[in-house]
């Protein structure tokens, strides 16, 4: 094979430039165009047999190529203004041989408008591609085996096998446990667990989808349902979900009108998609879950008494942490064998010390604030055990305002805490004040508007609260 653009026809060469360069200009020393493409004059409003053999600063408006022709030095992305509009022109002087013959000029877009359209679509790309990565990524993750689910105390012990027990069964699940209990682990684990483990699981989180998007995501739209709509219309995710399960997360976040359309798909299991005429059948098992207090919203008139019903077919309570006695160092085992592949380490441990810090901690946040907690510490840990200064502030910081442990210590005398020192009540009260916040900080992931609701305060003076104590 000979070398070059040897093996390409000759009159193919001509072609291939105009596609490669879209609009295309060479010139010799002297700044006389010696090729110009069609493309180019279109723009310019003028021909190609006008253009060739005339100085270039006669034909293009402002141009410079006859100055690169000279100088040798290149210009990229220069902005060219011609006929009112700013084009992006690449300027590059042409050598052969070791020695400047000319200059060859492109032009990229014929103005910054094009230029920020073509930006804006590629930004829409990415975008696009970043929301279907982490969803892949979160159905990946999302697919858990109740051997998954850590936890050998007697309250976890026997809801997870209620979980296990009711899996075959077709009705509706409704599963309530506070903020990082596990909720989701537990849907996943109960589709796993059924019939339905090789047709789809939908997870759908009601709290993140905008409302004037959840009708059509949960049951897509017919063709022209509105402006945008895609050609075709759209599948819902109950459609997607035919004859598998669909996960509805955070139902407690679902409004009102959505509500009843929901407990219509459970009345007459079929779905209407936006702007269709007809209904479609669709066969999916629900399991919702919330950290909210749905008997308490229905009574205030913020859910559906009807629809509470129909979900609340078979009831999950997970525990908080708190309350699963041993758990915390079972979860906190696996958890760190977890983490040291993460973080490619070996043989870390927890300090009694620790331990017993964890053990007393009240975990708002759950399993997921452990999880946050030990992956901090190891962030900051020198050796292989994880001490009390590798745990974060508000753990660190943390007085054993531990309660007797025994009644026989209390029998007949106050109580003493020795781990306080003595200090005036104002003082005593400020720390204590001080150290709830940081607790509540913690337990909602630094949420400052969470926080102040868990501690029943304003948020005003949970704001001045923090500033008063330094709080970030
Ligand atoms: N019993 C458990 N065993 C192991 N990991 C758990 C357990 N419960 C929760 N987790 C972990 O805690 C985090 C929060 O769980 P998730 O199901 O998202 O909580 P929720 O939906 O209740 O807020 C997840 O990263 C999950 O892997
Ligand atoms: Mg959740």
């Amino acid at each position: 094979m000979k070398l070059g653009l040897n093996n390409i026809p000759h009159h193919w060469i001509e072609e291939i430039v105009n596609l490669a360069g879209e609009r295309i200009v060479v010139v010799n020393r002297e700044g006389v165009i010696l090729y110009i493409n069609s493309a180019y004059c279109e723009f310019l409003g003028t021909s190609v047999d006008l253009a060739i053999g005339r100085p270039v600063e006669d034909v293009i408006e402002n141009s410079r190529m006859h100055i690169v022709a000279k100088t040798g030095q290149k210009e990229l992305a220069a902005l060219h203004p011609i006929n009112g509009s700013e084009m992006i022109a690449n300027r590059y002087p042409l050598i052969i041989d070791g020695e400047l013959v000319g200059a060859v000029g492109t032009v990229m877009f014929r103005n910054p408008e094009e230029w920020r359209l073509y930006q804006s679509k590629i930004q829409h790309l990415v975008e696009e591609i970043k929301y279907y990565k982490t969803k892949a990524e979160k159905i990946q993750k999302s697919k858990y085996y109740f051997k998954d689910l850590i936890g050998k105390s007697a309250s976890f012990s026997a809801v997870k096998s209620l979980a296990e027990r009711i899996s075959g069964s077709q009705s509706a699940v409704l599963i309530l446990g506070d903020s990082g209990t596990g909720k989701e682990l537990f849907a996943s684990a109960i589709h796993n667990n059924s019939t339905r483990a090789s047709f789809p699981y939908v997870p759908i989180n009601c709290a993140s989808i905008p409302e004037h998007l959840l009708e059509s995501e949960l049951f897509g739209y017919d063709d022209g349902a509105f402006t945008g709509a895609k050609k075709g219309g759209k599948k819902g995710q109950f459609q997607i979900a035919n004859r598998g399960t669909i996960f509805l997360d955070e139902i407690g976040d679902m409004p009102l009108a959505m509500q009843s359309k929901l407990l219509r798909v459970l009345q007459e299991r079929e779905i209407l998609p936006v702007g269709g005429q007809k209904s479609i059948a669709v066969d999916v098992r629900i399991i919702a879950a919330t950290h909210r207090d749905l008997e308490k919203m229905v009574e205030e008139g913020k859910f559906r008494q009807d629809l509470y019903y129909r979900l609340n077919v078979i009831k999950i309570e997970i525990p908080p942490l708190r309350e699963r006695q041993g758990d915390i160092e079972l979860i906190s085992m696996k958890l760190l064998e977890k983490l040291e592949r993460k973080f490619y380490r070996k043989g870390i441990k927890l300090s009694d010390e620790v331990l017993e810090r964890l053990n007393q901690h009240k975990w708002q946040g759950n399993v997921r604030e452990l999880e946050n907690v030990l992956e901090r510490s190891i962030n900051v840990l020198d050796g292989n055990t994880i001490e009390i200064a590798h745990l974060p502030l508000y753990l660190r910081d943390q007085e054993t305002v531990s309660l007797p442990k025994k009644e026989s210590d209390s029998v007949g005398k106050a109580s003493v805490n020795a781990a306080m020192p003595v200090q005036s009540l104002k003082e005593t009260l400020a720390h204590v004040e001080k150290q709830a916040i940081l607790n509540a900080l913690s337990a909602t992931m630094g949420n400052k508007q969470e926080a102040a609701k868990l501690l029943e305060i304003g948020k005003t003076s949970f704001y001045e609260k923090c500033k008063l104590y330094d709080i970030q």
